[in-house]
């Protein structure tokens, strides 16, 4: 009930949500990856999609299937994410970087597969870091676009987790960042998430916990806060 009330508020609204991990290539088989499942990305593009906004989806290796009723562009590396996030943005209301991307990525992507004889014992990658795609989707800002990020944080002191979701908001620039806590237990490919979020000047302007849809229509409810 409390859905079909809250209802179309997000009529006419372009949104825009990268969901999943991004893959980095070592060779014509193997990637360097990450855990993200991409539910909380998915579950606020559904969110979106049932409170009246036109979504885009793009999609970066999900574990899922793809919801109906919006558009889906995938991507794969960061790279490319970085490339479809740019063009898929320009027009948009909301924009929102709920994928996981990788930091860095091998600095050769070998032509054929690695081989163990060819390597011996160890073999060392030399990685090089990625571009930070929300920062630069930032500094690509139309007028009165809202930009989301996400922070995925280790840190179990309540404080400093606190702080290093401060920090982080405040390097990115984004209108909101939305801090929630992993571990090797928490987070990932779960059905439930506990967030917090914070406006760009680090104060508190949401809470949530439960369903990744009730904390996706928590998120959203921020958003449009923001809007006003
Ligand atoms: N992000 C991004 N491009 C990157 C890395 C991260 O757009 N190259 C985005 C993520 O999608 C997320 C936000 O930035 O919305 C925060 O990601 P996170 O990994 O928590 O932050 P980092 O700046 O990469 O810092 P850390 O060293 O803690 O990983
Ligand atoms: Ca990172």
């Amino acid at each position: 009930l409390a859905r079909v009330a809250r209802s179309r508020d997000f009529d006419g609204v372009r949104v825009v949500v990268s969901a999943g991990g991004t893959r980095e290539p070592l060779d014509p088989v193997r990637f360097l990856g990450n855990r993200s499942s991409g539910r909380q990305g998915i579950a606020l593009a559904e969110a979106a999609r049932d409170r009246g906004a036109d979504v885009t989806l793009v999609a970066a290796n999900l574990d899922v299937q793809p919801p109906q009723g919006m558009r889906v562009v995938p991507a794969s590396t960061a790279s490319e994410l970085r490339e479809i996030m740019h063009a898929e943005s320009r027009d948009a209301g909301v924009v929102i970087m709920a994928a996981a991307v990788a930091d860095y990525r091998p600095d050769t992507v070998s032509e054929g597969k690695i081989k163990k004889e060819d390597r011996g014992d160890t073999l060392q990658l030399t990685l090089v870091r990625n571009p930070d795609i929300l920062r630069g989707l930032v500094e690509a800002r139309a007028n009165n676009q809202i930009i989301v990020g996400f922070a995925a944080e280790t840190e179990r002191n309540p404080d400093a987790f606190l702080d290093l979701g401060r920090a982080k908001v405040r390097r990115k620039g984004s209108d909101l960042l939305v801090l929630n806590r992993v571990g090797w237990t928490e987070g990932f490919a779960t059905s439930g998430n506990e967030v917090v979020v914070l406006d760009t000047r680090g104060d508190i302007v949401g809470e949530a916990s439960g369903s990744k849809r009730d904390v996706a229509d928590r998120i959203l409810d921020a958003i449009i806060r923001r809007q006003r």
